[in-house]
């Protein structure tokens, strides 16, 4: 565990991948809150340039080594089927020089999980992945998990990768991917993004996460969150305590056009912060 604070938030706590199956423990700066919260950064939109001119740079690798430095305390990448941004050797060099925790995102497939079995990543999120869609759109579908799901699933366990689903916040998903036996889900905070600007539309998402990541842990798994994520949506986010875990890309990695990346990774700590702190 590395005690180091959030932008300068002494309620906030940073974790590394051992206490993370304690998420409710007291935080040790400020003694009283439970409050434990780390951000991954998606390096994809980097190599997204890199690739629209066939060029070296900018590399996902060195934007990663950047992002830790600036405090983010994970790297998360998408090996998407079609390869149209994280390149396989992106991949080993990411498994080979990062000290961090290395999320792998990647589809339910033989061919995937027969890459991470062999990478070994700290984590596998597995989410949905349709070539013609431009992201992730909508979370994996549990309740009727495919034979192959749950293979794949105890593929990853016994290669000993931590496995998270990426999920709407919908109750019968959670319980599912629970009884799946995985020990993360991640929340599709794509709806909550997009309902920007409309007050009514915001506060029924964050209370369908709010509701989402209460059933998350009272079944003992931990809750990430992700998608659209931007330091103007974040601050309500992780007001709700039982998220303790970000993975934010598109939005970092454009303010670091005009800011620069390490300056993009402390404000959207600092984001985090912000909303963390508030009561
Ligand atoms: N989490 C998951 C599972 C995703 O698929 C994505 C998009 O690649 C993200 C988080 C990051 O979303 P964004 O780029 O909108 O921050």
């Amino acid at each position: 565990m590395s005690g180091r604070p959030l932008a300068g938030e002494s309620c906030v706590e940073s974790v590394e991948r051992g206490p993370i199956s304690r998420p409710n423990r007291t935080c040790s700066f400020c003694a009283t809150v439970p409050l434990v919260m780390r951000l991954h950064i998606n390096v994809d939109h980097v190599a997204t340039l890199r690739n629209a001119r066939g060029t070296p740079y900018p590399d996902p690798v060195e934007a990663a080594r950047v992002c830790l430095d600036a405090g983010a305390h994970g790297i998360t990448a998408h090996l998407r089927e079609d390869r149209r941004h994280i390149r396989d050797e992106d991949v080993q060099r990411l498994r080979a020089t990062l000290r961090s925790t290395f999320n792998l995102e990647m589809a339910s497939t033989d061919e995937m999980i027969a890459i991470a079995c062999k990478v070994v990543p700290d984590v596998v999120t597995l989410v949905p992945e349709r070539r013609e869609e431009r992201t992730t759109e909508g979370g994996l579908e549990v309740v009727k998990a495919s034979p192959a799901l749950r293979t794949h699933v105890e593929q990853l366990r016994a290669a000993d990768i931590k496995v998270s689903l990426f999920i709407a916040p919908d109750l019968a998903q959670i319980e599912a991917s629970h009884a799946l036996g995985v020990e993360q889900i991640e929340l599709h905070t794509g709806e909550y993004a997009h309902a920007a600007g409309d007050a009514a539309a915001e506060k029924r998402e964050l209370e369908r996460l709010a509701a989402a990541a209460k059933r998350g842990r009272e079944l003992g798994l931990e809750i990430a969150a992700g998608h659209g994520l931007t330091t103007k949506n974040v601050p309500a986010l992780v007001a709700i305590p039982e998220i303790i875990e970000l993975n934010i890309g598109h939005a970092t990695v454009a303010d670091a056009v005009f800011v620069g990346l390490p300056a993009a990774v402390r404000a959207m700590l600092a984001a985090i912060g912000k909303g963390r702190a508030s009561p």
